[in-house]
């Protein structure tokens, strides 16, 4: 197993181009309330989780792990640093995701997300010092 590493980044053009082999069609903005982590592996980039500081809580817009290297805690290690992230400013965490999306949420149940709203996509929240 190749040693991963988590860390922020700024680097617009390493995070599209990550993002990318994800999400081939996605079209990540960088604003001063987007922040970004990225998960490398054996100096590749294989993963990113995006966030968004947005009115006084922290949007978790997307995560996500390249192909062939999920399922080997990376996602677990990515949603991680947005919960320290999340910690360090004293806020809650939100995101949407589809019901049909198992991976994704089964992840986020894992890290103490609860369901607040159903509907064709459902609302998670993460409430600070739950
Ligand atoms: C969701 C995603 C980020 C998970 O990343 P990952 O690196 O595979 O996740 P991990 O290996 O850290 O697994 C953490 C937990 O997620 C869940 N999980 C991961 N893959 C799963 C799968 N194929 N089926 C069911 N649950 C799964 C499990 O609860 C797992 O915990 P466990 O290993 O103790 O069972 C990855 O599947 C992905 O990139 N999917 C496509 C993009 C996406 O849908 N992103 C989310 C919406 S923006």
């Amino acid at each position: 197993m190749k040693k991963i590493e988590v860390r922020k980044s700024t680097d617009e053009k390493r995070i599209f181009k990550v993002i990318r082999r994800i999400f081939p069609k996605a079209f990540p903005r960088f604003s001063a309330n987007d922040f970004y982590f990225v998960a490398k592996a054996g100096g590749r980039d294989v993963g990113f989780i995006h966030l968004i500081k947005k009115k006084g809580r922290i949007l978790l817009q997307g995560v996500g792990v390249v192909e062939n290297y999920r399922e080997r805690g990376i996602g677990s290690m990515l949603v991680d640093k947005a919960i320290d992230y999340a910690n360090q400013e004293k806020m809650d965490i939100m995101l949407k995701v589809r019901p049909t999306n198992c991976p994704a949420l089964n992840l986020y149940e894992k890290k103490g997300f609860s369901i607040k709203k159903v509907r064709d996509t459902y609302i998670l929240e993460r409430k600070q010092f739950t």
